[in-house]
């Protein structure tokens, strides 16, 4: 049977490719870059929540901050554990990763400077994630689609809990008011920013549409979040900072301005106001580790020996 015939017609009837099938390099290769990234960013995007972990306002507050910090940690997890169907070493990628060779999400560059960023994060955030990760619950691959599902399951739960604590917030003080909204001023455009450049500048796009491995393309779902959240912006009662930002009836979407392309790939390459500190954390964090790996292997070794005797 021609094994690449057979792989093109699976992707082509929507139906799923799994680890044990046959699959070009190519789409291989960009499965791993793309959930490998993805769990980076679930890693990583824990640091920018954690450091609000103490300093919640209340015990409930604590204790749903904790929950969601765990959850991205699980997502972090079944990410990685995708990447190993594929036949990726979770160890390479965590160098990779800390010695800048992966990537992770821009929006985690970005510094939590007041309290308020915890809802605008669940909010924002995690609402811009589950509108690009929903489309990936179709994805062409079997181990990363199933992990999706699992996965926005407990989005939404990140989102709503951002929205009622914003909510919350903008039923107090005037004071509260002017946090929401000065935290809206600043995560709004690094949000957009999660959707990736702009399709015209988008070098994996076509190849990935065409393998079903992204199912819709950046701005189409920028668009689409744009959209979603304008009404949620009204009924909050905060503004979005986008003079641009208006109803088209023709077009039956929002039109919106361009976030800063080159702020983007500032923030990409390395350049962003948190980088070297997440990156540092995160090589810290591994490194301080190593310890536990070592033992649960030793662990494994012996139960080896024991099992074989
Ligand atoms: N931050 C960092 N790098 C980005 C980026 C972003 N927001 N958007 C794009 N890039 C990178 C791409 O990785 C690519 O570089 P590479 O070839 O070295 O990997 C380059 O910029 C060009 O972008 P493309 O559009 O060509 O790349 P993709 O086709 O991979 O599209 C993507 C980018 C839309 C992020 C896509 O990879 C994707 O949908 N990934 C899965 C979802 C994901 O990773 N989301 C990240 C957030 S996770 C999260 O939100 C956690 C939640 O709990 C809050």
């Amino acid at each position: 049977m021609d094994l690449e015939a057979e792989f093109e017609r699976t992707v082509a009837a929507g139906q799923r490719v799994e680890p044990r099938d046959w699959m070009p390099d190519g789409y291989r290769k960009t499965l791993i870059r793309q959930i490998a990234q993805h769990a980076h960013s679930e890693i990583i995007g824990m640091q920018p929540e954690g450091n609000w972990i103490s300093r919640a306002p209340s015990l409930r507050r604590k204790a749903i901050l904790l929950a969601k910090v765990q959850d991205e940690a699980g997502h972090g997890l079944y990410l990685y554990a995708a990447t190993e169907t594929l036949g990726a070493d979770r160890g390479d990628l965590t160098e990779k990763l800390v010695s800048g060779r992966q990537k992770y999400s821009s929006i985690f560059n970005y510094p939590t400077l007041s309290y308020a960023d915890v809802g605008v994060i669940g909010w924002l955030v995690d609402g811009a994630a589950i509108c690009n990760q929903v489309p990936l619950c179709r994805t062409s691959y079997g181990p990363y689609a199933r992990a999706m599902i699992r996965i926005c399951k407990e989005e939404s739960f990140h989102q709503r809990q951002g929205y009622e604590l914003l909510m919350t917030m903008m039923g107090g003080t005037d004071a509260q008011r002017a946090m929401v909204q000065e935290s809206v001023d600043r995560f709004w455009w690094p949000s957009l920013m999660m959707f990736g450049p702009p399709d015209a500048e988008s070098a994996n796009t076509e190849r990935s549409m065409a393998w079903r491995i992204k199912r819709n393309t950046n701005d189409e779902l920028r668009q689409k979040f744009v959209d979603m959240t304008v009404p949620q912006a009204e009924k909050l009662g905060v503004t979005l900072p986008d003079p641009a930002l208006k109803w088209n009836p023709e077009r039956g979407h929002h039109d919106f301005g361009q976030p800063d392309w080159d702020e983007f790939w500032q923030v990409v390459g390395g350049n962003g106001p948190a980088n070297k500190q997440r990156v540092e954390h995160r090589r810290r964090a591994h490194e301080d580790g190593e310890w536990v790996r070592a033992a649960a292997e030793a662990h494994a070794a012996k139960r080896a020996v024991r099992e074989d005797v």
